[in-house]
Protein backbone atom coordinates (compact mmCIF):
# COMPACT_ATOMS: atom_id res chain seq x y z
CA UNK A 1 0.00 0.00 0.00
CA UNK A 2 1.19 3.86 -0.66
CA UNK A 3 -0.10 7.03 -0.77
CA UNK A 4 -0.75 8.12 -4.45
CA UNK A 5 -2.06 11.86 -4.87
CA UNK A 6 -3.43 12.73 -8.20
CA UNK A 7 -5.73 15.59 -10.34
CA UNK A 8 -9.49 13.51 -10.80
CA UNK A 9 -11.70 15.52 -12.65
CA UNK A 10 -10.53 19.14 -10.79
CA UNK A 11 -9.67 17.65 -7.91
CA UNK A 12 -7.59 16.23 -5.80
CA UNK A 13 -7.78 12.94 -4.86
CA UNK A 14 -5.45 10.58 -2.21
CA UNK A 15 -5.69 6.69 -2.32
CA UNK A 16 -4.09 4.32 -0.22
CA UNK A 17 -3.54 1.09 -2.56
CA UNK A 18 -1.23 -1.08 -4.06
CA UNK A 19 1.27 1.04 -6.23
CA UNK A 20 0.34 -2.00 -9.38
CA UNK A 21 -3.80 -1.84 -9.06
CA UNK A 22 -5.18 -1.30 -12.17
CA UNK A 23 -5.96 2.47 -12.11
CA UNK A 24 -9.61 1.65 -13.98
CA UNK A 25 -9.89 -0.68 -10.41
CA UNK A 26 -9.30 2.30 -8.74
CA UNK A 27 -11.62 4.75 -10.26
CA UNK A 28 -14.80 1.95 -10.59
CA UNK A 29 -13.93 0.03 -7.34
CA UNK A 30 -12.39 2.41 -4.75
CA UNK A 31 -13.66 6.08 -5.69
CA UNK A 32 -17.07 4.96 -7.43
CA UNK A 33 -17.02 6.01 -10.88
CA UNK A 34 -18.30 3.73 -12.82
CA UNK A 35 -18.67 5.28 -16.04
CA UNK A 36 -15.32 3.83 -17.39
CA UNK A 37 -16.17 0.20 -18.18
CA UNK A 38 -14.17 -2.87 -18.30
CA UNK A 39 -14.47 -4.78 -21.76
CA UNK A 40 -11.38 -6.43 -22.33
CA UNK A 41 -8.75 -5.76 -19.66
CA UNK A 42 -5.90 -6.28 -22.28
CA UNK A 43 -5.78 -2.90 -23.80
CA UNK A 44 -7.71 -3.99 -27.20
CA UNK A 45 -11.26 -2.19 -26.73
CA UNK A 46 -11.15 1.26 -25.25
CA UNK A 47 -13.92 1.34 -23.41
CA UNK A 48 -11.69 1.98 -20.03
CA UNK A 49 -10.38 4.96 -21.77
CA UNK A 50 -9.71 8.21 -19.72
CA UNK A 51 -7.24 11.07 -20.42
CA UNK A 52 -3.89 11.36 -18.53
CA UNK A 53 -2.88 14.99 -18.80
CA UNK A 54 -4.81 15.21 -22.20
CA UNK A 55 -3.68 12.04 -23.31
CA UNK A 56 -6.13 9.26 -24.27
CA UNK A 57 -5.24 5.99 -22.24
CA UNK A 58 -6.42 2.70 -21.20
CA UNK A 59 -7.04 2.68 -17.49
CA UNK A 60 -7.07 -1.43 -17.50
CA UNK A 61 -3.24 -0.72 -18.45
CA UNK A 62 -2.55 1.77 -15.60
CA UNK A 63 -0.73 0.98 -12.66
CA UNK A 64 -1.43 3.10 -9.83
CA UNK A 65 2.32 4.06 -9.51
CA UNK A 66 1.70 6.05 -12.73
CA UNK A 67 -0.99 8.72 -11.89
CA UNK A 68 1.16 10.25 -9.52
CA UNK A 69 0.81 13.93 -10.00
CA UNK A 70 -1.44 13.77 -13.13
CA UNK A 71 -4.06 15.20 -14.29
CA UNK A 72 -7.20 12.54 -14.74
CA UNK A 73 -10.49 13.28 -16.49
CA UNK A 74 -12.74 10.38 -16.33
CA UNK A 75 -16.11 10.59 -18.36
CA UNK A 76 -17.77 11.84 -15.36
CA UNK A 77 -15.45 14.76 -15.81
CA UNK A 78 -16.26 15.19 -19.43
CA UNK A 79 -19.59 14.91 -18.87
CA UNK A 80 -20.27 18.14 -17.03
CA UNK A 81 -18.82 19.78 -20.39
CA UNK A 82 -21.04 21.82 -23.27
CA UNK A 83 -18.78 19.29 -25.67
CA UNK A 84 -20.02 16.17 -24.17
CA UNK A 85 -23.97 17.66 -24.44
CA UNK A 86 -23.28 17.82 -27.81
CA UNK A 87 -21.98 14.26 -28.21
CA UNK A 88 -24.80 12.68 -25.92
CA UNK A 89 -26.63 14.18 -27.88
CA UNK A 90 -25.33 13.23 -31.31
CA UNK A 91 -25.08 9.80 -30.34
CA UNK A 92 -28.82 9.42 -29.19
CA UNK A 93 -29.82 10.88 -32.65
CA UNK A 94 -27.78 8.70 -34.71
CA UNK A 95 -28.61 5.41 -32.82
CA UNK A 96 -25.37 4.67 -31.66
CA UNK A 97 -26.25 3.60 -28.32
CA UNK A 98 -27.26 -0.14 -27.78
CA UNK A 99 -25.81 -2.00 -24.36
CA UNK A 100 -23.52 0.90 -23.50
CA UNK A 101 -20.37 -1.10 -22.54
CA UNK A 102 -18.29 0.95 -25.65
CA UNK A 103 -20.15 4.39 -25.56
CA UNK A 104 -17.83 6.17 -22.49
CA UNK A 105 -14.48 4.72 -24.47
CA UNK A 106 -16.17 5.84 -28.12
CA UNK A 107 -17.08 9.69 -26.87
CA UNK A 108 -13.80 10.17 -25.12
CA UNK A 109 -11.89 9.02 -28.51
CA UNK A 110 -14.42 11.22 -29.96
CA UNK A 111 -13.80 14.05 -28.01
CA UNK A 112 -10.14 13.05 -28.37
CA UNK A 113 -10.45 13.58 -32.44
CA UNK A 114 -12.25 16.73 -32.14
CA UNK A 115 -10.18 18.32 -29.84
CA UNK A 116 -7.55 18.06 -32.46
CA UNK A 117 -9.57 18.00 -35.59
CA UNK A 118 -13.12 20.17 -35.26
CA UNK A 119 -13.85 18.87 -38.62
CA UNK A 120 -12.75 15.68 -39.43
CA UNK A 121 -13.33 13.30 -43.10
CA UNK A 122 -15.15 9.90 -42.48
CA UNK A 123 -11.98 8.40 -43.37
CA UNK A 124 -10.53 10.66 -40.07
CA UNK A 125 -13.56 9.45 -37.80
CA UNK A 126 -12.80 5.84 -38.59
CA UNK A 127 -9.24 6.08 -38.07
CA UNK A 128 -9.59 7.51 -34.55
CA UNK A 129 -12.02 4.84 -33.65
CA UNK A 130 -10.09 2.29 -34.93
CA UNK A 131 -8.98 1.29 -31.27
CA UNK A 132 -12.88 0.75 -29.79
CA UNK A 133 -14.01 -2.17 -30.11
CA UNK A 134 -18.34 -2.50 -30.26
CA UNK A 135 -20.13 -5.63 -30.60
CA UNK A 136 -23.65 -4.40 -30.86
CA UNK A 137 -23.74 -1.55 -33.55
CA UNK A 138 -21.80 -2.16 -36.62
CA UNK A 139 -19.52 0.99 -36.03
CA UNK A 140 -21.95 3.02 -38.80
CA UNK A 141 -24.04 5.11 -36.19
CA UNK A 142 -21.17 5.66 -34.11
CA UNK A 143 -19.36 7.27 -37.01
CA UNK A 144 -22.38 9.07 -37.99
CA UNK A 145 -22.90 10.11 -34.76
CA UNK A 146 -19.16 11.87 -34.44
CA UNK A 147 -19.47 13.57 -38.09
CA UNK A 148 -23.14 14.88 -36.41
CA UNK A 149 -21.11 16.37 -33.64
CA UNK A 150 -18.80 18.12 -35.51
CA UNK A 151 -21.58 19.51 -37.44
CA UNK A 152 -23.41 21.04 -34.36
CA UNK A 153 -20.71 21.27 -31.70
CA UNK A 154 -19.46 23.78 -34.43
CA UNK A 155 -17.44 26.43 -32.61
CA UNK A 156 -16.90 24.37 -29.55
CA UNK A 157 -13.56 22.66 -30.21
S1 LIG B 1 -10.94 -2.70 -20.85
FE1 LIG B 1 -9.23 -1.43 -21.20
S2 LIG B 1 -8.88 -1.52 -23.32
FE2 LIG B 1 -10.51 -2.92 -22.98
S1 LIG C 1 -23.18 -0.47 -27.89
FE1 LIG C 1 -22.74 -2.45 -27.08
S2 LIG C 1 -20.60 -2.65 -27.32
FE2 LIG C 1 -21.08 -0.81 -28.36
Amino acid sequence: MAKVTFTLNDETVTVDEPLNMRFLDILRKELGLTGSKEGCGEGECGACSVFMDGWLVNSCLLPLASVEGRDIMTIEGYRETKRYKVLENAFVEEGAVQCGICTPGMVMAAENLLNRNPSPSEEEIRIALAGNLCRCTGYEMIFKAVKRASKEGEGLW
